[in-house]
């Protein structure tokens, strides 16, 4: 069976051999961990002997700085007509304060494509890698489900008498039926799908009595219709504190924008670290992009450090969401290698940079040709 990173298998709307993917490297190491996941990518298909068609776009701080440009008008309309899927790195620059670029093109994409899952498996590939004492590769396996369009991150709310001493800002946490059902039912179909036993929701109902009252209700009514799934709450704090007591109770968590990001940086350094985490944002059978679950990071950017196995990983996510398991699987296998033999960046403790762990990688899977 393909292990959990690899796992989201959905149909994507073209049946077509070829597919055609947008690849949006943006700011910081994603300029250089996206270069090492096409590498991977183009390697993977042909071992496969699969067709893609990939298309760059430059989206991301430069541009906005040169001509003012984050997300064009017509992006959106031309994702979703001419792709199967977006390969994206990190948005976020420090010559950007406002982030004005990141929320439009990250955003944006998310929102307007109606991206309502980000997927954000969290596996450990070899027991050297968690920060836990005494855990294995068993212990640490299991995805993060966060809703992806709703919530906090809606942008509603304002400020009164700014920059004033009786300021007032609002944000406000915009949680729909419709929103809720769907991620919660999504979570609850994946483990059915997996066969997985376990679907944990997480909010914070005791304080946030109208919103997530609202999560504990379409929670109820959606677990009724899957008797066979061990179906669980917990509040977000407690949740973030059993992560780390004992991450082996999860099998699949479902949660809200904000505290699926949160959450899903904490498994990712249960799984050994940021650089290694993939996501995909998803909508079924329509245009989904994939990306690691890290940002720029402007400190080490530029300097041949950063892990691309992250953006490796999702390029899987991808694979897997076009119907390509074997070479989603061959992926998935090449790090998992990767890691076992120590060919591994300063980040999971070894000597690559980002470059020659994707060449690494690229040269791992185009081995894997056999598996055709
Ligand atoms: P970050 O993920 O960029 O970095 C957090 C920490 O993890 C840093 O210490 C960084 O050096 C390390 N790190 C991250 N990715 C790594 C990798 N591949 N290999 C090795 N180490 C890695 O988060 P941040 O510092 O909070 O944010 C930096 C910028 O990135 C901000 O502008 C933020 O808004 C943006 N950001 C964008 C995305 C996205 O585009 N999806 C995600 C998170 C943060
Ligand atoms: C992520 C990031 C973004 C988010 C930031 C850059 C706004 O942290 O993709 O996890 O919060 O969604
Ligand atoms: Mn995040």
């Amino acid at each position: 069976m393909l292990a959990s990173a690899s796992a989201m298998i959905e149909s994507s709307s073209s049946t077509a051999s070829r597919k055609r993917i947008a690849v949006i490297s943006g700011d910081g190491i994603g300029k250089e961990v996206i270069p090492e996941a096409v590498k991977v990518l183009k390697a993977a298909a042909a071992a496969g002997g699969r067709e893609v068609a990939l298309t760059e776009f430059d989206w991301g701080a430069d541009r906005y700085l040169r001509d003012g440009t984050t997300l064009p008008p017509d992006a959106v309309e031309k994702l979703r007509r001419d792709f199967d899927a977006i390969l994206l790195g990190a948005m976020g620059d420090p010559r950007v304060p406002t982030n004005v670029h990141a929320a439009d093109i990250l955003f944006g994409l998310r929102f307007k494509l109606d991206l309502y899952v980000n997927a954000r498996p969290c596996v450990l590939f070899d027991k050297r890698l968690t920060p836990l004492k005494d855990r294995t590769e068993k212990d640490v396996n299991f995805v993060v489900f966060r809703e992806n369009t709703e919530g906090l991150y809606v942008g509603m709310g304002g400020f009164f008498k700014k920059d004033t001493p009786d300021e007032v800002a609002t944000q406000e946490d915009l949680n729909t039926r419709k929103g809720v059902e769907r991620i919660v039912r999504y979570a609850f179909e994946f483990a059915r799908r997996q066969g997985k036993k376990r679907v944990c929701m997480s909010d914070k109902s005791n304080a946030l009595a109208f919103g997530h009252d609202l999560w504990q209700r379409v929670f109820k009514l959606v677990r009724a219709e899957y008797p066979e799934i061990e179906a669980s709450h917990q509040y977000i704090d407690n949740l973030l504190m059993q992560m780390v007591r004992d991450p082996s109770q999860f099998d699949v968590i479902v949660t809200s924008n904000l505290f699926g990001d949160i959450a899903s940086d904490l498994g990712a350094a249960l799984a050994g670290g940021l650089g290694l985490a993939p996501s995909g944002n998803i909508h079924p059978g329509q245009v989904s992009l994939f990306e690691p679950v890290h940002g720029s990071a402007p400190t080490i950017a530029g300097k041949n450090i950063a892990n691309p196995m992250g953006a490796v990983l999702a390029v899987g996510m991808m694979f897997a969401f076009l119907g390509w398991a074997a070479e989603a699987q061959a992926i998935h296998d090449a790090v998992r290698a990767a890691i076992r033999e120590g060919k591994t960046p300063a980040e999971l403790g070894g000597s690559l940079g980002t470059r020659e762990v994707g060449d690494w990688l690229a040269n791992a899977v185009a081995k894997s040709g056999a598996h055709k």
